[in-house]
């Protein structure tokens, strides 16, 4: 069974990818997502604040050094700057042990001063770059058009800087969803991941406090991106990857019916550990000799909005009775 494919330029065994998380930001868990079968990586994101701070910390290093030695602020500098020096070491040891495509993560909300950082990331050899970009759309004055103008305005600044392949992973937050995307593939960026899933404040009752919401996804969080990924895959230039919610082998096998050539997987590794892997590509497996395909790649897109005979049914949003069976 060939299980390989192919997502923004990169050659993988089979689809799945480690995604960005605690786990994948030391070498020792890994390698052992990798001993498990992972056919890529994204690294655990580093934040555009920790970037500049260790450029402006490299410029006052040698002044506070001079001046002050034992300075706090310098300590504290020195800290953050070491971040991105542990990065950058993080990369390099990974591509001196992994045989798995390693992609470098960022998150960054700005185009100014820290996209030269994206040109060190590639030096150090990772094999892509990801965007992690995501603004809270909390400001009343900031309108909608503005936003999106700042994701493109990173992209390119990235892309004018980077000649690996890039890619972006997103919210589903944008009022124009479909448009949005379109454009930001456009950029000449070779993929986007649909998509992100974010920290959730709750409301503690009891305590009357705000405290953590739920950290891992569940398996309904698949349905969000399943939509999207059938409806744009067939419209979208560049690759589409999946995330959030895919817990198991049916999951692994909606997203790629609807059009994803990847997907980056998170919560279940934390749940159930990396030997997860093994699991949901056993299933994968034993579904494509099942429907008698003999490659993943036949069945990539095979449900996607223009594939099927109904293409209306991706874009039913209410539940009346006639779809729904409920009154
Ligand atoms: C503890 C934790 C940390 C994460 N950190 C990052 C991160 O630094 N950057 C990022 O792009 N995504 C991050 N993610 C999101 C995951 O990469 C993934 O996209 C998301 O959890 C949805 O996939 P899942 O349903 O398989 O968990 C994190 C997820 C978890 C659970």
């Amino acid at each position: 069974m060939d299980l390989t494919t192919k997502f923004m330029g990169l050659k993988l065994k089979n689809p799945i990818i480690a995604g960005s998380s605690g786990l994948t930001s030391n070498l020792s868990d890994i390698l052992d997502l990798e001993k498990n079968g992972a056919a890529a990586i994204v690294l655990k994101s580093l934040f555009e604040e920790q970037i500049i701070f260790n450029k402006t910390a490299k410029i006052k290093e040698m002044d506070l050094a001079a001046n002050y030695p034992e300075a706090q602020e310098y300590i504290s500098h020195h800290t953050k700057k070491k971040a991105v020096d542990d990065y950058i070491e993080l990369i390099a040891d990974c591509k001196k042990k992994l045989t798995i495509p390693v992609i470098a993560s960022i998150n960054c909300v700005t185009p100014y001063e820290w996209p030269a950082f994206a040109h060190e990331i590639e030096l150090a050899g990772a094999d892509a770059l990801e965007l992690n970009i995501f603004f809270l759309p909390t400001d009343p004055q900031r309108m909608s058009v503005q936003i999106e103008e700042t994701y493109l305005e990173i992209i390119h600044e990235v892309m004018k800087k980077v000649s690996f392949p890039v890619c972006v992973k997103v919210s589903p937050y944008f009022s124009g969803l479909s448009n949005s995307l379109l454009r930001f593939s456009f950029t000449g960026i070779k993929g986007m991941v649909l998509f992100n899933r974010y920290f959730s404040p709750d409301i503690g009752i009891a305590e009357m406090k705000v405290v953590t919401g739920p950290i891992f996804s569940n398996p309904d969080e698949i349905y969000l991106s399943l939509r999207w990924l059938a409806m744009l895959s067939d419209r979208i230039y560049c690759d589409l990857a999946a995330s959030s919610g895919i817990h198991d082998g049916k999951g692994l096998v909606k997203v790629l019916l609807a059009g994803a050539k990847a997907v980056e997987i998170a919560s279940i590794f934390y749940m159930r550990g990396p030997g997860e892997i093994g699991v949901i590509l056993k299933y994968l497996e034993e579904y494509l000799q099942r429907h008698n395909f003999s490659s993943v790649s036949e069945i990539i897109g095979k449900m996607s909005m223009r594939q099927i005979d109904n293409p209306a049914d991706f874009e039913r949003v209410q539940f009346i009775k006639y779809y729904s069976g409920i009154e």
